[in-house]
């Protein structure tokens, strides 16, 4: 593929994403979700990437393999079958079907649904173990990314793991993001600590997974203590 053909695929994939400032809204949604449909072709290139990260920090972290996942806008599903080839029950879940395509050819062990995140009122309190997401929080805006972060708190019983920037990536990554839309900077400059506790959350671990990734482990806050 010759360099203009790359250029121009990538400023017609930028264009028609046309990505504006509320992940929250439903335009921007419906974008984002055609723009992940259709750079599903260059995922083989990011899973290689990821996957070994993912391996790694779980089996650092060694969570109790009987805790259930439920994966957040898992893509592909690389971080769902990471979880699923340690044992644990996984669910998968996303909005963008081609990418849905290639993750139940990939991880037949994994259910995966077909959702979007804004429906996640409709799944139960305290039904999963785990709520995990990768790479999810950066491509969204801050009100988004605390009602998501508010949503997994409520549905997991026991932990919400996040992968995503820990800090800004080499000029690679921040093309990638720039390409992605607009949220990277503003992700990055706000503080994770504070996200987490708005949500309810509090870190319980956390360590670099590369040179820009990081992943925390983050428990429920607890209960405020009543003053008699
Ligand atoms: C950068 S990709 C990360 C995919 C995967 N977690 C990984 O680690 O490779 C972000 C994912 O978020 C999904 N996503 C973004 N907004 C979403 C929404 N509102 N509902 C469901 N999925 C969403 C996209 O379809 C895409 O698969």
């Amino acid at each position: 593929m010759g360099w203009k053909y790359s250029a121009c695929l990538i400023f017609s994939v930028k264009g028609m994403a046309g990505i504006s400032s509320r992940s929250s809204n439903p335009d921007e949604r419906s974008r984002t979700r055609r723009f992940f449909n259709l750079v599903s072709v260059i995922y083989p290139f990011i899973e290689r990437n990821l996957t070994p990260a993912y391996r790694t920090a779980l089996e650092k972290l060694d969570l109790t393999t009987g805790l259930s996942v439920m994966d957040l806008a898992t893509g592909t599903g690389i971080l769902a079958g990471v979880f699923a080839e340690r044992g644990h029950p996984t669910t998968g879940m996303d909005f963008a079907a081609n990418l849905l395509d290639r993750a139940r050819r990939k991880f037949p062990a994994v259910t995966f649904r077909e959702m979007d995140l804004v429906e996640l009122d409709g799944i139960r309190d305290r039904s999963f173990g785990i709520i995990s997401m990768g790479y999810f929080l950066h491509g969204v805006d801050a009100e988004f990314r605390k009602e998501v972060l508010t949503e997994a708190a409520r549905i997991a019983s026991d932990y919400v793991v996040v992968f995503d920037y820990g800090r800004p990536g080499n000029f690679v990554v921040r093309f990638i993001e720039w390409v992605e839309g607009p949220h990277y900077p503003a992700y990055l400059a706000a503080s994770r600590e504070a996200e987490f506790r708005e949500a309810g959350l509090e870190i319980v671990e956390d360590f670099p997974t590369s040179d820009f990734g990081q992943v925390w482990v983050c428990r429920h806050l607890p209960a405020p203590s009543v003053c008699q």
